[in-house]
């Protein structure tokens, strides 16, 4: 099921760049988000709505608006004002095979883009209002941004845990929350809660996920350059708790969430298969 929604975000994506006028950014922009994304969180959505027998295909456009957000969020994630990274989805990051200003608008551009994108999408509007309303809360300054700004902040600080909580939480929870949440809003508003607290467990597994695989990762696979944090002097939950314990935490989060998805009236099988999906990767 994840590979067909996969190859419907990718088709739809490439639709919906098509009709943009030529230039540099325009190739910028197909470049980082045609490259080989996982595609989780579009992915969660379709899954989420798939799981309450929902129509998914009428929101695809809204499953492509968020990966939108997510890979503009990685081309800044990558500059050299931020992390200063070479390597992102297997390729040279979008400064390096283009330059800084170009990955700039770049982002700014697909960020914009996932906005019209989303107006464009045929449902009910006060439906499609709050789903505007709540998405760029995620990702705006108490949400994602937020997580970055202090993500930036302790950069070469010791963050407590609680420190680092609140970073991954914000920086990459909000994201993945608001997948659950946007799908709960179509399909039944009575589980948004429950998808809220799903969210932001897998948000942080998922983080802290990747911290580990930026220490023992296989850069190959990765298609990122491991040791990155290290390079930054980022405050992790590996520099803290250590490797073992970092992964007890991972399995201690998934297993909260497989406790949550039960209490839901949903196919269980669909969201199972995602997770199970996640808890394995190595990318
Ligand atoms: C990377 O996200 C950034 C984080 C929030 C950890 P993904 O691991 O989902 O990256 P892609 O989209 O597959 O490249
Ligand atoms: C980034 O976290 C989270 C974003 C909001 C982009 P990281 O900086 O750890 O992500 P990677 O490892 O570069 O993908
Ligand atoms: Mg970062
Ligand atoms: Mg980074
Ligand atoms: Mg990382």
């Amino acid at each position: 099921m994840m590979d067909k929604l996969k190859k419907e975000i990718n088709e739809r994506l490439i639709e919906l760049l098509n009709p943009i006028k030529d230039g540099k950014v325009k190739e910028a922009m197909t470049y980082s988000l045609m490259a080989s994304g996982k595609r989780l969180r579009p992915i969660l959505f379709l899954t989420v709505l798939k799981s309450y027998q929902c129509d998914y295909y009428n929101y695809l456009d809204i499953a492509c608006a968020i990966e939108m957000i997510h890979t503009y969020s990685l081309i800044h994630d990558d500059l050299p004002g931020m992390d200063n990274d070479d390597l992102r989805r297997g390729r040279p990051t979008c400064h390096k095979q283009f330059d800084e200003a170009t990955a700039i608008l770049a982002g700014d551009a697909l960020l914009n883009l996932s906005i019209n994108v989303l107006l464009n999408v045929q449902m009910d509007s006060s439906l499609k209002v709050n789903i505007a309303n709540r998405l760029y809360q995620a990702s705006g300054i108490d949400g994602m941004i937020y997580g970055q700004q202090q993500d930036l902040y302790f950069e070469n600080k010791i963050a407590t845990l609680e420190e680092l909580k609140d970073i991954h939480k914000h920086k990459t929870g909000e994201l993945i929350t608001v997948c659950m949440q946007l799908a709960s809003m179509i399909a039944c508003i009575d589980d948004y809660q429950t998808w809220t607290e799903i969210g932001f467990d897998l948000g942080l597994a998922f983080q802290i996920q990747d911290d580990l695989l930026d220490v023992i990762g296989d850069q190959n696979k990765l298609g990122k350059q491991v040791g990155s944090d290290l390079k930054n002097n980022k405050s992790t939950y590996i520099s803290i708790l250590g490797i073992e314990a970092s992964q007890n935490m991972i399995d201690e989060l998934f297993q909260s969430c497989f406790e949550k998805i039960y209490t839901m009236r949903i196919n269980h099988g669909l969201i199972l298969e995602i997770l199970t999906f996640i808890i394995k990767r190595v990318n």
